[in-house]
């Protein structure tokens, strides 16, 4: 997402930028960050991102529903960044960070790398492939409405597929609903600054219904992210018989 990092995986053909096709396509985002270098870009970033989420807020919330001691997969983890504030709240727990990107956690604290295991290029699908790692606890976090409507459902399949290997009872996915005039400009940055054009924002109804469908008999729950940190969500999914 947009506010995930100026830098989204996607991209967009910039106007008479690209039209010879010699140049790479790229998005606004991945532009800025050229232009700036990883260091300014990196502040901008933080910056840029706050107008959309207070990552403080998701750790503090993540961080009470987490169970303890728990081994945790990040699902889709990104830069890392909003990983850090988790970790510094939560010294008990360890975290692998997965996801498609060829990189993953470079914004994870020196201090707190000793705790982190970044799997970048790795699908859920293919973290299966690793073989049983026992898991007490997964989150996806701004990953779901990157994931094309039709690949859903595999992803999901997927997820329940990790959970049950893992023998995971807790499911914690933070989204962004497409609420509000935040809500709005959340879709527009994910869409135009990213460069995501699979980008479809999902209200917390339709989240449930997805979670329901992929995962009977779980017990899904709001959390209070969404009162204090609105149109950000995050539902706290609970399984008696981890993943089935
Ligand atoms: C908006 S970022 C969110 C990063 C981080 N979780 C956060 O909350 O800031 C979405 C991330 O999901 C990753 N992603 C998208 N589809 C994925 C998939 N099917 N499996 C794993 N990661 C995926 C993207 O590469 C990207 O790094």
């Amino acid at each position: 997402m947009a506010r995930a990092g100026l830098a989204g995986a996607g991209a967009i053909r910039l106007a008479g930028v690209c039209k010879a096709g010699r140049i790479p396509r790229m998005s606004i985002g991945s532009l800025i960050r050229k232009v700036l270098g990883p260091r300014v870009f990196q502040h901008v970033g933080r910056a840029y991102r706050r107008i959309f989420v207070d990552v403080r807020k998701t750790a503090q919330v993540l961080a009470e529903i987490i169970p303890p001691g728990a081994h945790v997969v990040d699902i889709g983890g990104g830069d890392g960044e909003p990983l850090n504030c988790l970790l510094r709240l939560r010294d008990d727990i360890t975290v692998t960070m997965i996801d498609i990107s060829p990189v993953v956690g470079w914004m994870i604290e020196e201090s707190l790398l000793g705790r982190v295991e970044r799997l970048a290029g790795t699908s859920i699908r293919q973290y299966l492939q690793l073989g049983p790692r026992a898991i007490q606890a997964a989150v996806v976090s701004d990953v779901l409405h990157h994931v094309p409507p039709g690949q859903r459902e595999a992803f999901l399949g997927d997820l329940r597929d990790l959970l049950a290997q893992g023998g995971c009872s807790l499911l914690a996915v933070k989204e962004f609903a497409p609420h509000g005039l935040r809500g709005r400009l959340g879709y527009l940055a994910d869409r135009y600054v990213s460069g995501d054009a699979n980008v479809r924002l999902i209200p917390p109804a339709e989240l449930a219904d997805l979670l329901r469908a992929a995962l009977p008999g779980a017990h899904i729950e709001d959390t209070r992210l969404s009162r204090i940190d609105s149109p950000n969500y995050a539902l706290r999914v609970s399984l008696a018989t981890p993943g089935r």
